[in-house]
């Protein structure tokens, strides 16, 4: 066909263009380019680009598993028996606690260890090669609410970050079943995956 006389047919495509390519967007939506900076991602023309939609406030991080911005919360001391068992104590290397059930309700016993010795979360006992062997530290992480870990060093157990009144965060800690492994997820059999007590 043609169109004769129609003259030059010029078309005009106006962008207006406020993203700008991204060498970090991998998938539609949003991220956290870095600690305090959350983007959104599209693909335009079969290029990535990103904008910029929230600045984390001051005391806020961006976090890459939620991808938004969260405060710094303080870390709340606080145990609760969520399951019965002997579980470390989150906050101190050489106490523990002793859940169990006695007339329908969870029941707990803080416990020390002898002097020189810690409580070892691979064998749920006291120990003098884990007083030798680690440096006290902090054996959980909670950056917000609803995260959810493996226990270090003993994947039977695992905890939840959970909110005190005063907004500080405290770990929940549960354990599986004997012979469970926590994935990241939920308790699975231990032979479903690779023996062992390893870190994830
Ligand atoms: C955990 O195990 C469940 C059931 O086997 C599986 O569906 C899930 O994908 C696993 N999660 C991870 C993070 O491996």
């Amino acid at each position: 066909m043609k169109f004769k006389g129609c003259g030059t047919l010029v078309m005009t495509f106006i962008c207006i263009w406020n993203f700008t390519s991204s060498s970090i967007c991998t998938k539609w939506g949003h991220m956290c380019k870095d600690d305090r900076t959350l983007i959104h991602c599209a693909k335009h023309n079969n290029r990535w680009v990103e904008s910029v939609y929230q600045q984390c406030d001051a005391n806020f991080r961006c976090n890459k598993v939620t991808n938004s911005c969260v405060p710094n919360y303080p870390v709340g001391v606080r145990f609760d028996c969520e399951s019965d068992g002997l579980f470390p104590d989150p906050y101190q290397c050489a106490t523990y606690y002793v859940c169990y059930w006695d007339g329908g309700a969870l029941h707990k016993i803080f416990a020390r260890c002898p002097n020189g010795q810690r409580f070892s979360p691979v064998s749920s006992r006291c120990s003098v090669e884990e007083f030798e062997l680690t440096t006290c530290q902090r054996n959980f992480n909670c950056e917000y609410p609803g995260q959810v870990s493996v226990w270090p060093r003993n994947r039977n157990i695992y905890y939840i970050c959970a909110m005190n009144n005063d907004h500080s965060l405290y770990p929940k800690v549960f354990r599986c079943s004997d012979e469970m492994i926590f994935n990241g997820t939920e308790c699975v059999d231990r032979r479903s995956e690779c023996y062992g007590f390893e870190e994830r």
